[in-house]
């Protein structure tokens, strides 16, 4: 056979090695595309599970816990004064001083790390390390001698019994501190800053960051209904009528209504999701969580677990011989060395230009050896499950709109893989409009420092509350 027969014979047979390769991939990574049907399968279920957790009878063995916040109506704006304002429950603790004055927010702040031993360790150690922090930053700031109110972002699954009075339930996020689970942090805090004696504060609201978000945004946008966080964990919070909420034993004055912590990311913690969950997220909560069988949609859709999810699926690419001609890299095989981070840069990428795909597989996870292909491979894993997970957290935006029922609804969301993800807003936002009641308006806005500002506005407001309840003698 002369050459000039040869080359199409080749070029047909590696067209035909790419269409397996192509086959073989799709095979594998199918499970993560979820169909419109799965999808309103998954928003029947979310709308059912949070019925129960709303209802007295069913909410101790509800899988949504529900929680009302006590926090029942949104800023109006004449909110002012000075607060102290914590933040914890994502990758750093934060603390804050806030000054609101009408629509003006200034505020200055202190990031603190929270080193693992803590993160792992005794109740006292954690809110003895939480005071010192206080401490250090009122010095700081030479406000040492000042009384200040504080407000706590506390953004764990929390039964409050009251604004200022709020119980872990338990941890999820990776912490694991002893001591904590069932105790009121309030307490726990309160005790801290009292054993120290160099500061005075008072804790007077504890919100979760949605709560944080939802309000911040309310500030500017009195539409603004719903709370979403998407970040190192993922959850909502949304205003409910307090007739649908038979687990509310506060006061009944009006407004008749209450925000709900729904703890979303426990949903399908009692196998309701299992039709939906793949061998790999299996895989990722038995052994790369430090909490197996909880948070499972949480587990599907956050910043803590993405990474890992792409990881699994290009370690079982590489296994079949399908990425990197079957060579892995010490780094891609250690658990936990894929970050979610890594997913926003590769999808960052221009089309068909692999300037960031690369760059994480040579310098960030030492891959010297692939091709195009690969880097196209890679690529499509990440964005399959980066967009699962906002198709997932669209279903639960979509149930939430529809509980509220107003025709037009801001949801303010938050959360570093929502922020730094270059289409997961987009992708949220055509996916909701699909899920969505017909005749409801919605808007996805960014909340800026919900944490922090959200805290200040709530601790705000319990002040002016607990004045007026002093001067009428109630207290
Ligand atoms: C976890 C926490 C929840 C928090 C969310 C986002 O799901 O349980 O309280 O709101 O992470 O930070």
């Amino acid at each position: 056979m002369t050459s000039g027969m040869m080359a199409p014979l080749d070029r047909f047979r590696s067209w035909v090695k790419r269409r397996v390769k192509q086959w073989k991939v799709e095979r594998i990574v199918e499970e993560l595309k979820l169909s419109d049907v799965q999808l309103r399968k998954v928003m029947q279920l979310l709308d059912d599970e949070m019925n129960k957790g709303l209802c007295k009878g069913t909410n101790p063995n509800a899988a949504i816990k529900m929680f009302p916040t006590y926090v029942r109506s949104i800023p109006d704006g004449t909110e002012e004064g000075n607060y102290l304002a914590l933040d914890l429950g994502g990758t750093n603790f934060r603390v804050l001083l806030i000054r609101l004055n009408g629509s003006e927010v200034s505020m200055r702040s202190k990031i603190f790390l929270v080193p693992n031993f803590i993160m792992t360790g005794t109740a006292e150690e954690l809110f003895d390390h939480i005071a010192e922090c206080i401490s250090k930053f009122m010095h700081e700031e030479g406000i040492a001698d000042q009384k200040l109110p504080l407000g706590f972002t506390f953004s764990f699954p929390c039964k409050q019994e009251g604004l200022a009075r709020a119980r872990l339930s338990q941890w999820t996020k990776g912490f694991k501190v002893s001591g904590v689970e069932g105790e009121d942090i309030v307490r726990l805090l309160h005790e801290a800053i009292e054993r120290r004696d160099d500061i005075d504060v008072e804790c007077v609201a504890v919100i979760n960051d949605t709560v944080g978000a939802q309000i911040s945004c309310a500030h500017e946008d009195r539409n603004c209904q719903i709370g979403l966080i998407l970040g190192t964990g993922s959850n909502a919070c949304y205003m409910e009528q307090l007739d649908k909420v038979e687990t509310w034993d506060g006061d009944e004055r009006a407004p008749r209504q209450v925000i709900i912590n729904t703890e979303w990311g426990a949903f399908g913690d009692n196998g309701v999701l299992d039709f939906i969950r793949t061998q790999y997220d299996q895989e990722l909560d038995a052994k790369f969580s430090v909490n197996p069988g909880k948070q499972l949609y949480e587990k599907m859709m956050s910043g803590m677990y993405l990474g890992e999810l792409a990881r699994l699926y290009l370690e079982r690419l590489v296994n079949e011989g399908l990425l990197f001609e079957g060579q892995s890299s010490d780094l891609l095989s250690t658990p936990g060395r894929f970050y979610t981070k890594y997913i926003s840069e590769i999808e960052s990428d221009k089309r068909d230009d692999f300037k960031n795909t690369k760059s994480v597989l040579e310098y960030d996870l030492g891959i010297e050896n692939y091709s195009n292909a690969d880097c196209h491979y890679v690529q499509y894993v990440c964005s399959l499950v980066s967009s699962r997970a906002a198709h997932l957290a669209s279903c639960g935006c979509a149930v939430l709109l529809n509980r509220v029922a107003r025709p037009s609804v801001t949801i303010a969301v938050d959360g570093s893989l929502y922020r730094f993800h270059p289409k997961f807003g987009d992708i949220m936002e055509q996916k909701v409009s699909q899920l969505v009641n017909k005749g409801l308006k919605f808007k996805i806005m960014l909340s800026h420092d919900g944490s922090g500002k959200g805290a200040a506005l709530v601790a705000a407001v319990a002040c002016r509350i607990r004045d007026e309840q002093k001067r009428n003698g109630l207290i």
